[in-house]
């Protein structure tokens, strides 16, 4: 049988790219949705000397910011906060605008997934956050730690060893919060996938290559293959923005 193999020729052009990401249906019965939004180069690499910044195109940076507009909470792991100094959740007025017209907050809150709570307190991620920041943490974090966050975040115990995603994902859920966007990295995702909490991927392919050997998501040991659904492909001059979500289990 031959490939029903279509060519993907430019047609519509968007004034505003969230648009198709906003019309998205996303209710997942009794947790949050987990929508990631990643970056990779043509092979597939994550970060260029330990970090994203040369691996995102301008296009990329932009769509970034503006997937934040469709957050209730922005979740990240520890390594990235660490790594690239991430600071709390930012949004221009416009988007501010209409998040309040939808009954949300201007911004999403950062929540931070950590075990070790290497983390510091007096960082802007705590300090300059319009919404509190949430620290999802475990019962055998470092009690000096976790008492010396509790004055600038709300924590979050959800696991024992372990932040149990499931269990955290709840827990935000019960909070009112319907939209959790994952922006990484590799090894939250990868847990994530792993546990069969992924609902939606936007993956920015950006035209690179030569990066450092660090996947999108890592697969914990012994983790299932996941497959996915693509849903819409949107080109900006050399990057595409691939959306997907989850196939059948
Ligand atoms: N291409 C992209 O779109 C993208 C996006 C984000 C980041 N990145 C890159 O990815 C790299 C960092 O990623 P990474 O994979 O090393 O780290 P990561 O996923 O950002 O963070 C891993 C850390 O998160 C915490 N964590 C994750 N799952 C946990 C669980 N179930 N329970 C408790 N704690 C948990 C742990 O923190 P503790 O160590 O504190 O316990 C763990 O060490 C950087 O180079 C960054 O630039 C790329």
């Amino acid at each position: 049988m031959p490939l029903a193999v279509k060519l993907l020729e430019p047609t519509v052009e968007l004034a505003d790219a969230l648009v198709p990401y906003l019309a998205a249906p996303r209710e997942a019965a009794g947790r949050c949705w987990v929508l990631a939004n990643m970056v990779a180069g043509l092979d597939g690499s994550a970060a260029i000397g330990g970090r994203v910044g040369a691996l995102s195109t301008g296009a990329d940076a932009e769509m970034f910011r503006a997937m934040r507009t469709l957050a209730d909470v922005v979740l990240v792991g520890a390594q990235t906060v660490r790594s690239e100094g991430y600071g709390p959740v930012r949004l221009p007025p416009d988007r501010q605008q209409e998040r309040l017209a939808r009954g949300r907050k201007s911004v999403p809150p950062l929540a931070i997934v950590s075990a070790s709570l290497r983390l510091d307190p007096t960082s802007p991620a705590f300090t300059d956050a319009a919404v509190r920041t949430m620290v999802l943490t475990c019962a055998a974090a470092p009690q000096e730690e976790l008492e010396r966050l509790r004055d600038v975040a709300e924590v979050i115990v959800a696991g024992d060893e372990r932040v149990e995603l499931l269990r955290a994902l709840s827990v935000m859920a019960e909070r009112g919060h319907r939209i959790v966007l994952c922006e990484g990295g590799p090894t939250l995702l990868g847990e994530l996938v792993a546990a069969d909490l992924l609902d939606e991927l936007c993956l920015t392919i950006a035209p690179l290559m030569g990066g450092d050997p660090l996947p999108v998501a890592i697969a914990p040991p012994g983790a299932p293959v996941r497959s996915f659904h693509l849903e819409h492909v949107l080109a900006e001059e050399d990057t595409l923005f691939l959306r997907y979500t989850r196939g059948a289990t």
